[in-house]
């Protein structure tokens, strides 16, 4: 048998939470999980008709995906964020983010010798992507410390998971030049762009962060948590027609096409703006009540301006802030799961039901 690549991986870290989620689950209320970010509330009635009046579909869809479907992209990206300047060759569906930002690596044709940028506090599949081919992976968010080098892929991530910063304008435009002047390829992951509370991310494919030219640079969108999506796998990656181009080349061979119906739906889904605000007014009241309830017990929120998550600590480790929730019956991420930095926080996502969400306030008053 050829090497276990998966012994190249870093541990899978979900499966150390499992005896918390125990704990949590034997209380007599039952569990309130907070750990996993996955969207509770319905799939829009729109975007279910939408899947439904599509399910005739017996050929083959192609790698590229409908000229509807990128059309629905690019005209979101315009409507919501302003960006210009991007056509039907700049935009790709893909089945899901994460297999995406898993796969990009590898479909990049990156291997042992280059190397992978991603940010200190980080979702792990940037480093899960880098690791597969074998690049060299460093976690910074100075690209100062990156030394002399050239990454062949520089990964941001705005608004954050697990901590909900908003990278500034400034920050952004920055990290364009960098890449430029070097030749590196910059990477954005923007799937939380429309999950903002107290913030107005931007995207690099705006043009007043990237000069009106998009070489050199990608942004990843999902509609997995702006619209309920997240069963549909609805993503796609927009920028640089080249690198849209080369990724579409190589993509076409591995059959990653998104199934017809799911791009139908994804048309429904981005044409319609009336369920994200719905969804917003939820999210943001379900994380006033967690935000209060947990600064009244004496944690401090950092960052969580924006995304699904807020990024708490009691400043202690944060083994022991997980220990006294699951105690209560409450389950959350620690902070270490995304990098060292994290080891003092935990990740308390927003994502649970308005009953689920009162539930963990009663039980931490
Ligand atoms: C930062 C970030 N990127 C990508 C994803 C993947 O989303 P999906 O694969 O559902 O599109 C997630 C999911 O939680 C995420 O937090």
């Amino acid at each position: 048998m050829p090497e276990r690549v998966s012994s190249r991986l870093p541990d899978f870290p979900w499966d150390q939470l499992t005896p918390y989620a125990e704990k949590a689950r034997a209380h007599p209320g039952g569990i309130v999980d907070l750990s996993i970010g996955t969207p509770v509330d319905a799939t829009p009635e729109v975007v279910q008709q939408a899947l439904r009046e599509a399910t005739d579909s017996p050929g083959y869809p192609v790698t590229i995906g409908l000229p509807e479907t990128r059309q629905a992209c690019i005209d979101w990206l315009s409507r919501r964020f302003g960006v210009t300047g991007l056509g039907l060759d700049g935009v790709l569906p893909t089945v899901g983010s994460k297999e995406l930002i898993a796969g990009l690596p590898t479909q990049l044709g990156l291997g042992a010798g280059d190397l992978v940028v991603y940010p200190t506090l980080a979702y792990p599949t940037y480093e899960v992507g880098a690791a597969l081919v074998g690049a060299e992976a460093i976690a910074t968010d100075s690209l100062t410390s990156v030394g002399p080098r050239t990454p062949a892929l520089v990964w941001l991530n705005s608004p954050s998971n697990p901590t909900g910063r908003v990278l500034p304008p400034d920050h952004l435009r920055k990290v364009v030049d960098w890449c430029r002047e070097r030749g590196a390829l910059l990477v954005s992951d923007e799937c939380y762009l429309e999950c903002a509370w107290e913030a107005e991310p931007v995207s690099v494919l705006h043009p007043d962060i990237n000069g009106g030219s998009l070489e050199g640079i990608l942004s990843v969108h999902s509609l997995s948590k702006r619209s309920n999506l997240a069963g549909y796998r609805c993503a796609f990656v927009a920028g640089d027609p080249a690198v849209v181009g080369e990724l579409l080349a190589v993509r076409k061979n591995l059959g990653l096409m998104m199934p017809g119906p799911q791009q139908r739906a994804m048309v429904a889904a981005l044409d319609d703006d009336a369920h994200v605000e719905e969804q917003h007014a939820r999210y943001a009241a379900r994380r006033t009540t967690l935000r209060g309830t947990l600064e009244s017990a004496g944690f401090r929120i950092d960052h969580s301006e924006a995304s699904l998550y807020l990024w708490a600590t009691r400043d202690e480790p944060c083994r022991d802030t997980v220990a006294w929730l699951a105690d209560r019956g409450v389950l959350v991420a620690p902070g270490s799961f995304y990098g060292r930095a994290g080891d003092r926080h935990v990740r308390v996502a927003f994502t649970a039901t308005d009953e689920r969400i009162a539930a963990a306030a009663d039980r931490l008053r």
